[in-house]
């Protein structure tokens, strides 16, 4: 267990940087770029296939040395390691967090609680080839003895995101037959929409769910077993068409889930550190398994670069370290996640619960309220789309959200010349925020197009764009399975590394617990045949009497 340490804002390091922040106030990216030619190749460093440009951000030599300094003094090396280890780092939880076991493509055992976990990893892993094997080359079969063509995959959360972002990701990758669909809202139409283009005769359905307590699943899971029963299947097809992943196998057989057909996950992996265990089923049934092992092998080579290379060079630390500039020092409440890539549209969503689940927290992991910020809102989308939309936030706005720009150099789809179009877009992009224009290059402008000089006057003002806004550029030569597993490993590593500095526990949620428990009174309450009994706050009586109204005759 980590001792108790001093508070992170009296630290003299945190002091450092604090006064540091108000001397690079008055400096410009634009005048460090002038005076520095070699300044994109001093802040570019590579690790497992990804490459980072971190030179357009509002750093010098001496800001990296306080933040590493910050870093040693908040014992990330030490952090690195334990999480490694399978130390506790879950300290609410009391448990390790080990999802680097289950890409641990090592010899190397992990212990929990004095016993190897590599055995069962391996073993799971076996069991899944073997499954996907039966699957794709249809051993297995529907209830009609026709080959599956869709797999439906029930689950919310990090039972979702992670499986639903990789699936797309590697969509050049699914060969095969089998095509994939995720069913995560309790919102009805969602389970609709996807029931009505399938069969069930050729469907398989995966119930993803960690506890196998989430409502949304459950239900979900009772819906798609009714549509099942009265569309020809019958009881005794369910085993042939139902399969779970769950760390709680009782759970799921007292659900009807036949025991042999339940894939195991275990408490020392979190939800949204779990696409790399048998919740990514749905991924491996469409890219197959050994796109899957790759996908598996790219994060483990991103693992043993977090954990072995010097802070210096460490492309999870710097990330998180250029975070904790902004947000602590600078700020900034917001944080962008911007593909350029198709396939990655729906890395921000995933990247949202990755990060704000984890380090959305307003305590210490010892229980003490902190004093400075913690983890930043995460938004973002596919670029270029967002060029056309929200960008314009992010060049004149007044509020700062740093930016992460992160693109392919090849593309899976050489149309006309899209990708050189977007590349430029890209760049263009990262340039414009960091140089900006002036009020003089605008008033230029203007006059060059032969305004009069009262639009000119009237319009530069509008024109002036300050610039001077920190973007990360995180490049790959295309999206391999190699590659998303080392950039999603990548976002792992460094939402670990800030929860360090800030001191957190990155892997409980207990504030989502709040909802869930108020939603089952309520519930009550919206569908209590007799009136309206009980009383809250009137905001929310009031609209239980509104849903009341329309559903109670
Ligand atoms: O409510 C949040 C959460 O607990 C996430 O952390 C988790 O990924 C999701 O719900 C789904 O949980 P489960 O896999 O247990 O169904």
């Amino acid at each position: 267990m980590a001792e108790a340490r001093k508070r992170l804002t009296e630290l003299e390091e945190w002091q450092a940087l604090r006064k540091h922040q108000g001397e690079m106030q008055s400096v410009h990216m634009r005048e460090l770029f002038a005076l520095d030619r070699d300044r994109f190749r001093r802040y570019f460093t590579e690790a497992a296939g990804l490459s980072l440009d971190y030179s357009k951000n509002l750093i010098t030599d001496d800001t990296l040395a306080l933040l590493m300094a910050l870093a040693r003094r908040c014992q990330l090396p030490e952090r690195i390691e334990a999480l490694f280890q399978g130390d506790t780092v879950n300290l609410s939880e009391q448990r390790p967090a080990l999802h680097v076991a289950l890409r641990n493509l090592s010899d190397e055992a992990i212990q929990v609680d004095g016993q190897d976990i590599m055995p069962e990893v391996r073993g799971t892993l076996a069991r899944m080839e073997e499954f996907v094997w039966r699957i794709r080359s249809t051993q297995w079969r529907g209830f009609s003895n026709k080959p599956f063509t869709d797999v439906v995959s029930i689950g919310i959360g990090g039972s979702f995101l992670g499986p639903k972002l990789v699936s797309a990701a590697l969509k050049p990758y699914w060969h095969g037959h089998l095509n994939c669909h995720y069913v995560a809202n309790i919102d009805g139409s969602h389970i609709t929409e996807v029931l009505r283009y399938i069969n069930p005769e050729t469907t398989l359905f995966l119930i993803q769910s960690k506890s196998f307590r989430t409502q949304e699943t459950l239900e979900n899971t009772k819906v798609a077993r009714e549509w099942f029963l009265h569309n020809g299947g019958r009881e005794e097809h369910i085993s042939k068409h139902f399969v779970a992943v769950t760390a709680k196998p009782e759970a799921a057989i007292d659900f009807g889930i036949a025991e042999e057909n339940i894939f195991p996950m275990w408490d020392w992996v979190g939800g949204r550190y779990s696409l790399w265990s048998a919740i990514g089923l749905p991924t491996a049934l469409t890219i197959g398994m050994e796109n899957f092992r790759s996908l598996l092998s790219g994060a483990h080579t991103m693992d043993q670069h977090f954990r072995t290379a010097p802070l210096e060079r460490n492309l999870p630390v710097i990330q998180a370290l250029l975070g904790i500039w902004y947000g602590n020092f600078w700020g900034a409440d917001a944080h962008a996640i911007l593909p350029y890539d198709h396939y990655l549209r729906g890395l921000p969503a995933h990247l949202q619960q990755l990060d704000m689940e984890s380090n959305g927290k307003c305590v210490t992991q010892h229980g003490d309220p902190v004093d400075y910020d913690t983890g930043p809102i995460i938004w973002g989308g596919a670029g270029a789309n967002g060029q056309h939309a929200y960008h314009q936030l992010l060049h004149q706005g007044t509020r700062l959200s740093p930016a992460d720009f992160i693109i392919p150099l090849q593309t899976h789809n050489p149309v006309a010349s899209h990708h050189a179009i977007l590349f430029a877009n890209c760049l263009s992009q990262t340039q414009a925020l960091m140089q900006g224009k002036t009020e003089a290059e605008a008033r230029t402008e203007l006059e060059q197009q032969g305004l009069p000089p009262e639009e000119v006057d009237r319009l530069a003002r509008h024109k002036v764009i300050p610039g001077n806004k920190p973007t990360n550029t995180l490049l790959f030569e295309r999206a391999t399975p190699r590659i998303v597993g080392a950039l999603i490993a990548l976002y792992e590593h460094k939402t670990y590394a800030q929860g360090v500095i800030w001191d957190l526990d990155s892997f409980d949620q207990w504030g989502v617990e709040l909802g869930k428990q108020l939603g089952a009174d309520i519930l009550q309450r919206l569908q209590s045949p007799s009136p309206l009994s009980g009383s809250s706050d009137s905001s929310t009586d009031g609209l239980i009497a509104l849903f009341r109204s329309r559903h109670h005759h």
